[in-house]
């Protein structure tokens, strides 16, 4: 049990490209000398950073450790979890503290969770062949019910939702969708944080590795879209809204929420790709061609992955909006932020450092 006054916050995957966003917008938080934060995290260095230059308190270890995230967990009135979140041990142990500390302290926790397969839950098979008309509004309870249980990572977001249901935590999910732009906060500036996303990058490399810009089939499919900081303060108006709001600010299905601000389709990426790689002499032709089936399975990581990227994923934002979250980066603007990434990407493939990490967000 804490003797603090201060409430107690968890944060995980603070040396994240979400992570370190979003813990830089809470040690800006106009209360953030009443947040006690605390976080784990693998890398000692990093460690050590967030301890010196951001007053941060770190636990060193990995999400392995169940033991510790549970003991943590039980300490936190928070947590935002913001790591790699389809590990279902991971969230058991967090649960597993959360529902010791309602136990012993009578407190009721906060989780915002962070969906790992973010939009990813609402995917079909369109592999870039047609626009959905179907569009998820996250303030359609009945809808995001009907989501099924077998959806990509769902298993993890259902045990949030059954705690919630069960009365020991308020649960609250964060689903976001093609989080875009290069992180610029002082989390990155100090080394601490990843700057680049998931969904972009990967085919952007791909693209670039090609020597053509590539799409999934004739990219037509439609996701959404979200800036970095604008998903950072999606987290935050959530948290604002549980700690001023209580009474009036739902959790569990009414908890759940896109990061969304428009959408996009995929060819309209490829054609910013295509457009970069022309600008910057990567190519003389601007157009994108279809990835093969060997393509996708090597910059990908395996076909099923790479067809995500053809994938159709339409929601609205509307819960967050009505708590008065107001995105202000639109799809034109990551379209604009394609260039950075290409020019990003093709220095490291001039320097030989073009790799291809597969990423279970990235549908493997
Ligand atoms: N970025 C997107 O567009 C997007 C969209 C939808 C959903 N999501 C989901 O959001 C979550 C975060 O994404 P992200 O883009 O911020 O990813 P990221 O930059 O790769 O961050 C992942 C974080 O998790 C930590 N981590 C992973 N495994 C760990 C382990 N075993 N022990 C300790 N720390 C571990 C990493 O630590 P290290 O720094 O030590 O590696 C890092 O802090 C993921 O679940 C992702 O699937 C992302």
């Amino acid at each position: 049990m804490t003797t603090s006054r201060k409430t107690p916050i968890l944060l995980t995957g603070a040396t994240g490209y979400i992570g370190g966003a979003v813990l830089a917008h809470l040690l800006n938080h106009p209360n953030a000398s009443n947040f006690e934060i605390c976080t784990i995290v693998r890398n000692s260095a990093k460690a050590s950073a967030l301890r010196s230059k951001f007053g941060v308190n770190v636990v060193e270890g990995t999400f392995q450790d169940l033991d510790k995230v549970e003991s943590l967990a039980e300490k936190s009135h928070v947590i935002f979890h913001l790591a790699d979140a389809d590990d279902e041990s991971f969230m058991k142990a967090i649960l597993a503290g959360m529902r010791k500390r309602h136990v012993t302290l009578g407190d009721l926790p906060v989780l915002i969770h962070t969906a790992s397969s973010g939009t990813g839950v609402i995917v079909d098979d369109a592999r870039g062949a047609f626009a959905s008309e179907t569009i998820y509004n996250d303030n359609d309870v009945t809808q995001m019910k009907s989501i099924p249980d077998t959806a990509f990572h769902r298993n993890v977001d259902l045990l949030v939702f059954n705690a919630d249901t069960e009365g020991y935590i308020r649960g609250n999910i964060v689903a976001p969708s093609t989080v875009y732009g290069i992180a610029k906060n002082a989390l990155v500036n100090a080394g601490v944080a990843n700057d680049h996303s998931i969904q972009i990058p990967i085919l952007v490399r791909a693209s670039l590795a090609r020597g053509r810009a590539g799409v999934v089939g004739e990219g037509k499919a439609i996701w959404p879209d979200v800036h970095i900081d604008d998903l950072a303060g999606l987290y935050i108006s959530i948290f604002n809204a549980i700690v001023n709001k209580p009474d009036t600010t739902g959790h569990g299905f009414e908890g759940f929420y896109f990061g969304e601000n428009g959408e996009h389709s995929w060819m309209s990426i490829s054609c910013a790709i295509g457009d970069a790689m022309v600008a910057l002499g990567y190519t003389s032709d601007a157009s994108p061609s279809p990835f093969s089936t060997e393509e996708l399975i090597k910059y990908f990581g395996s076909e099923a992955a790479g067809l995500y990227s053809g994938t159709n994923a339409r929601c609205r934002a509307d819960r967050g909006r009505a708590l008065g979250w107001k995105p202000k980066y639109t799809t034109l603007d990551m379209l604009k932020s394609v260039r950075d990434e290409v020019e990003h990407y093709g220095e490291l493939m001039k320097g030989g450092k073009l790799d291809f990490k597969f990423e279970p967000a990235a549908g493997k």
